[in-house]
Protein backbone atom coordinates (compact mmCIF):
# COMPACT_ATOMS: atom_id res chain seq x y z
CA UNK A 1 0.00 0.00 0.00
CA UNK A 2 0.92 3.38 -0.63
CA UNK A 3 0.57 5.51 2.80
CA UNK A 4 0.20 9.31 2.61
CA UNK A 5 0.92 11.11 6.24
CA UNK A 6 -0.16 14.45 6.23
CA UNK A 7 0.88 16.74 8.87
CA UNK A 8 -0.85 20.03 9.89
CA UNK A 9 0.52 23.36 11.70
CA UNK A 10 2.79 23.34 14.14
CA UNK A 11 3.97 19.57 13.87
CA UNK A 12 7.49 20.70 12.08
CA UNK A 13 8.62 21.88 15.04
CA UNK A 14 7.96 18.23 17.10
CA UNK A 15 10.65 17.62 19.44
CA UNK A 16 11.23 20.96 20.60
CA UNK A 17 7.36 22.49 20.88
CA UNK A 18 5.98 21.29 24.13
CA UNK A 19 8.07 18.15 24.13
CA UNK A 20 5.98 17.10 27.84
CA UNK A 21 2.82 16.61 25.82
CA UNK A 22 4.00 15.83 22.19
CA UNK A 23 7.78 14.00 23.13
CA UNK A 24 11.01 14.11 21.92
CA UNK A 25 10.78 12.89 18.51
CA UNK A 26 11.94 15.35 15.92
CA UNK A 27 9.65 15.94 12.41
CA UNK A 28 12.46 14.48 10.25
CA UNK A 29 12.83 11.52 12.75
CA UNK A 30 9.32 10.78 13.21
CA UNK A 31 9.06 10.44 9.08
CA UNK A 32 12.31 8.23 8.80
CA UNK A 33 10.64 6.23 11.63
CA UNK A 34 7.44 5.88 10.37
CA UNK A 35 9.01 5.09 6.17
CA UNK A 36 10.86 2.35 7.67
CA UNK A 37 7.82 0.96 9.66
CA UNK A 38 5.77 1.00 6.48
CA UNK A 39 8.14 -0.79 4.39
CA UNK A 40 8.91 -4.18 6.93
CA UNK A 41 5.07 -4.00 6.40
CA UNK A 42 5.64 -4.57 2.63
CA UNK A 43 3.92 -0.78 1.91
CA UNK A 44 5.56 2.97 0.85
CA UNK A 45 4.83 6.01 2.81
CA UNK A 46 6.12 9.80 1.71
CA UNK A 47 5.51 12.34 4.35
CA UNK A 48 3.71 15.94 4.26
CA UNK A 49 3.88 18.40 6.41
CA UNK A 50 2.50 22.13 5.89
CA UNK A 51 1.43 24.91 8.18
CA UNK A 52 -0.90 26.00 5.66
CA UNK A 53 -4.81 24.99 4.88
CA UNK A 54 -4.45 25.38 1.23
CA UNK A 55 -1.32 23.24 0.83
CA UNK A 56 -3.04 20.69 3.15
CA UNK A 57 -6.22 20.38 0.82
CA UNK A 58 -4.19 20.38 -2.35
CA UNK A 59 -2.28 17.18 -1.30
CA UNK A 60 -5.25 15.77 -0.06
CA UNK A 61 -6.95 16.36 -4.06
CA UNK A 62 -3.84 15.04 -5.60
CA UNK A 63 -4.17 11.45 -3.43
CA UNK A 64 -6.09 9.80 -5.63
CA UNK A 65 -3.77 9.04 -8.18
CA UNK A 66 -1.20 8.17 -5.64
CA UNK A 67 -1.92 6.64 -2.61
CA UNK A 68 -4.21 4.08 -1.12
CA UNK A 69 -4.91 5.61 2.52
CA UNK A 70 -3.97 8.96 4.37
CA UNK A 71 -3.00 9.56 7.63
CA UNK A 72 -3.87 12.87 8.86
CA UNK A 73 -2.96 14.97 11.78
CA UNK A 74 -4.55 17.72 11.12
CA UNK A 75 -3.11 19.59 14.38
CA UNK A 76 -5.16 22.74 15.24
CA UNK A 77 -7.08 22.56 12.30
CA UNK A 78 -8.35 19.70 13.65
CA UNK A 79 -10.92 21.68 15.98
CA UNK A 80 -12.57 24.10 12.92
CA UNK A 81 -11.30 23.48 9.48
CA UNK A 82 -14.64 22.58 7.69
CA UNK A 83 -12.17 23.44 4.31
CA UNK A 84 -10.30 20.09 5.01
CA UNK A 85 -13.54 18.37 6.29
CA UNK A 86 -14.91 19.08 2.47
CA UNK A 87 -11.43 17.90 0.85
CA UNK A 88 -11.45 14.71 2.78
CA UNK A 89 -15.35 13.77 2.02
CA UNK A 90 -14.41 15.34 -1.87
CA UNK A 91 -11.57 12.17 -2.47
CA UNK A 92 -12.30 8.25 -2.75
CA UNK A 93 -8.92 7.44 -0.68
CA UNK A 94 -9.83 5.85 3.27
CA UNK A 95 -8.23 8.71 6.02
CA UNK A 96 -7.60 8.09 9.49
CA UNK A 97 -7.04 11.32 11.79
CA UNK A 98 -4.26 10.59 14.61
CA UNK A 99 -3.34 13.23 17.42
CA UNK A 100 -0.27 12.40 18.97
CA UNK A 101 -2.11 13.68 22.56
CA UNK A 102 -4.86 12.77 24.17
CA UNK A 103 -7.13 16.06 23.07
CA UNK A 104 -9.58 14.82 25.22
CA UNK A 105 -7.69 15.31 28.18
CA UNK A 106 -6.71 18.96 27.22
CA UNK A 107 -8.49 22.13 26.80
CA UNK A 108 -12.49 21.83 25.80
CA UNK A 109 -11.69 23.30 22.45
CA UNK A 110 -9.44 20.32 21.64
CA UNK A 111 -12.88 17.56 22.44
CA UNK A 112 -14.17 18.68 19.09
CA UNK A 113 -13.01 17.38 16.00
CA UNK A 114 -14.83 18.84 12.53
CA UNK A 115 -12.65 16.44 10.45
CA UNK A 116 -13.24 13.26 11.89
CA UNK A 117 -16.27 12.45 10.83
CA UNK A 118 -14.98 12.46 7.39
CA UNK A 119 -12.56 9.13 8.31
CA UNK A 120 -12.92 5.76 8.90
CA UNK A 121 -11.85 6.36 12.28
CA UNK A 122 -9.31 8.70 14.91
CA UNK A 123 -6.08 7.50 16.78
CA UNK A 124 -5.29 9.75 19.62
CA UNK A 125 -3.18 9.62 23.01
CA UNK A 126 -1.30 6.97 21.53
CA UNK A 127 1.83 9.72 20.28
CA UNK A 128 3.66 8.98 17.50
CA UNK A 129 2.75 5.13 17.62
CA UNK A 130 -0.60 5.96 16.53
CA UNK A 131 0.59 6.81 13.07
CA UNK A 132 2.47 3.44 12.86
CA UNK A 133 -1.29 1.93 14.24
CA UNK A 134 -3.17 3.38 11.58
CA UNK A 135 -0.79 2.20 9.01
CA UNK A 136 -1.08 -1.35 10.63
CA UNK A 137 -5.23 -1.27 10.17
CA UNK A 138 -4.80 -0.18 6.92
CA UNK A 139 -2.64 -3.11 5.95
CA UNK A 140 -4.94 -5.93 7.91
CA UNK A 141 -7.97 -4.59 5.97
CA UNK A 142 -6.44 -4.72 3.22
CA UNK A 143 -5.61 -8.57 3.88
CA UNK A 144 -8.94 -9.21 4.89
CA UNK A 145 -10.60 -7.85 1.95
C1 LIG B 1 -2.64 17.57 17.91
C2 LIG B 1 -3.70 18.09 18.88
C3 LIG B 1 -4.23 19.44 18.43
O1 LIG B 1 -5.21 19.91 19.35
C4 LIG B 1 -3.11 20.44 18.36
O2 LIG B 1 -3.59 21.69 17.88
C5 LIG B 1 -1.96 19.97 17.55
C6 LIG B 1 -1.53 18.58 17.69
C7 LIG B 1 -1.99 16.24 18.40
O3 LIG B 1 -1.32 15.61 17.60
O4 LIG B 1 -2.14 15.88 19.58
O5 LIG B 1 -1.30 20.73 16.86
O6 LIG B 1 -3.26 17.30 16.66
Amino acid sequence: MNFLILNGPNLNLLGSREPDVYGQTGYEALCRELKARAKTMGCHADCLQSNHEGALIDAIHEAPSRYDAIILNPGAFTHYSYAILDALKAVDVPCIEVHISNVHRREEFRHQSVTAPACVGQICGLGTYGYIAAMSYFVERENDA
